[in-house]
């Protein structure tokens, strides 16, 4: 079993699909849900699910940006998730988990990708671009965040989409067998890292 931490801002929907598959269960533990909102849906949705959470933002159980690196290895935590979250990770973690933090981005990266490119600015960047497909990808984490390597992509149709709103609702049910998929493969040691290429393994 494999320790992962899950770090959420918002709706915590991929948390969910994390936690319900089936095929995670027997392979991932989810030790630590970690938030920069305390209030956040996702952060309630873990508690339920009785999850340790932790905090880093302003309010209780807070923990320090600089002692996160250090906590995490103290959970024996084997894989990143970053799903939804809204800040910055610190280099200290990036380097201590190099390949080891993965994120998921509601779009076909490298387009509509970078700085606020998060939520329906996504979706309305790709509703306005006049693209007619759209996507999800999962890569991982380095210095220049929406750059790191491009781990697995799954697209959809969006030719015949009349506003932004659904293209996030066809993408978001794609994440959600798209990022347990990845977190599968990595448990599995499934995932091979060729300088900028990844394979994956059967
Ligand atoms: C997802 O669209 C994900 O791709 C993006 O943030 C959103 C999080 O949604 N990074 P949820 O909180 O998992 O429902």
């Amino acid at each position: 079993m494999i320790g992962v931490a899950v770090f959420v801002s918002g709706r915590g929907s991929n948390l969910e699909a994390i936690l319900n598959s089936p095929k995670l269960k027997k392979l991932v533990i989810v030790k630590a849900v970690i938030s920069d909102n305390a209030e956040c849906p996702a952060f309630e949705y873990a508690k339920k699910n009785s999850i340790d959470t932790y905090n880093v933002g302003k309010q209780e159980n807070f923990i320090h940006y600089s002692d996160l690196a250090e906590f995490l290895k103290s959970l024996d935590i084997g894989l990143i998730v970053l799903a939804g979250f809204l800040k910055m990770i610190p280099e200290t973690v990036i380097k201590n988990f190099n390949n080891r933090i993965i994120n998921i981005h509601p779009a076909l990266l490298p387009s509509f990708g970078g700085k606020g490119m998060y939520g329906m600015n996504v979706h309305k960047a790709v509703y306005n671009s006049g693209a007619k497909v759209s996507g999800a990808t999962v890569h991982f984490i380095d210095e220049a965040y929406d750059e790191g390597k491009i781990i697995a992509q799954k697209k959809v149709d969006i030719s015949d989409v009349k506003f932004p709103e659904q293209i996030a609702e066809r993408v978001l049910k794609i994440e959600h067998e798209l990022l347990p998929f990845v977190i599968e493969k990595f448990a599995r040691n499934q995932i091979s890292v060729k300088k900028n290429r990844i394979m994956l393994l059967r």
